[in-house]
């Protein structure tokens, strides 16, 4: 795991979409794993804007995103396939029929939990993983305890996560109360992995993710058994990091940072 500390959320964010960027122009026909939530918001904008005014081209780029509500059809303005659309695909040269996210609504979910597995590897499986991080420290929706071997599945969600997200919903109590994810193994088969964390209501979870010890009560720790995952934080997320010193001077000096600096 290798820890980046950028100064506020917009520096942040451009670091991950000039990585995102990097992995796209590197292998144009990429598979990329992708996030939901306000803080991939910002990072949509701004491939949208690299797209808009440096080319970036994703007409070959197929993506699997990490999770979706069970129950309500893509069309539903809280739907992780909405979300996608208007933040991302709706802007971009992507082909919609690249672009995959579990299906909510499917009349068998064990089933298409499977399917979807199948469909990641017959894609090839994932090139770059993106992802962020939930209250309760949990990564797509692999909420406390889910296995750190997990598959897609679905899982119930736990009251925090219903806290937090409730509000994109009308009415908050109309949100679903389960989700289907990719599970934490399958996350774990992505060949690189980046963790986005800004906002101060992340610097105690990101705190026990990264220095803390592997558990399955916080899915996101299973990403310190990932051989290439990057974490890029604000200085606000960063706040309770015990290493920061360390992490800083990793930055300065190792080379692979140095276009990043
Ligand atoms: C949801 C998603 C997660 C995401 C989390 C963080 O729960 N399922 O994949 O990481 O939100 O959201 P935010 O960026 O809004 O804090």
């Amino acid at each position: 795991m290798e820890v980046v500390i950028q100064p506020d959320r917009w520096a942040a964010t451009r670091l991950a979409a000039r990585l995102i960027a990097r992995q796209v122009a590197a292998k144009p026909s990429c598979v990329l794993g992708l996030a939901t939530g306000m803080t991939m918001e910002r990072v949509y904008a701004e491939l949208v804007r690299l797209h808009g005014e440096e080319d970036l081209d994703f007409s070959l780029v197929r993506t699997f995103n990490l999770d979706e509500y069970i129950g309500i059809d893509p069309g539903h303005p809280g739907s992780y396939r909405y979300y996608m659309n208007k933040k991302l695909f709706d802007h971009v040269n992507v082909d919609v029929r690249n672009t995959h996210l579990p299906h909510g609504t499917a009349p068998d979910l064990d089933e298409e939990c499977r399917r979807y597995e199948a469909l990641i590897g017959a894609c090839g499986g994932i090139d770059l993983q993106l992802l962020g991080i939930g209250r309760s420290g949990h990564i797509g929706f692999n909420e406390p305890l889910s296995a750190l071997q997990s598959r897609t599945r679905a899982k119930a969600l736990t009251p925090t996560t219903i806290a937090q997200n409730r509000d994109h919903f009308d009415p908050p109590s109309s949100m679903p109360r389960r989700g289907i994810t990719m599970g934490v193994g399958t996350i774990l088969e992505a060949r690189e992995c980046l963790l986005l964390v800004t906002g101060d209501s992340k610097a105690g979870v990101l705190a026990k993710a990264v220095e803390g010890p592997v558990t399955s009560m916080i899915s996101a720790t299973a990403l310190q058994l990932h051989p290439r995952c990057k974490v890029i934080a604000d200085e606000e997320a960063a706040a309770h990091l015990e290493q920061k010193e360390y992490y800083r001077w990793i930055f300065e000096n190792e080379p692979e940072w140095q276009e990043f600096r």
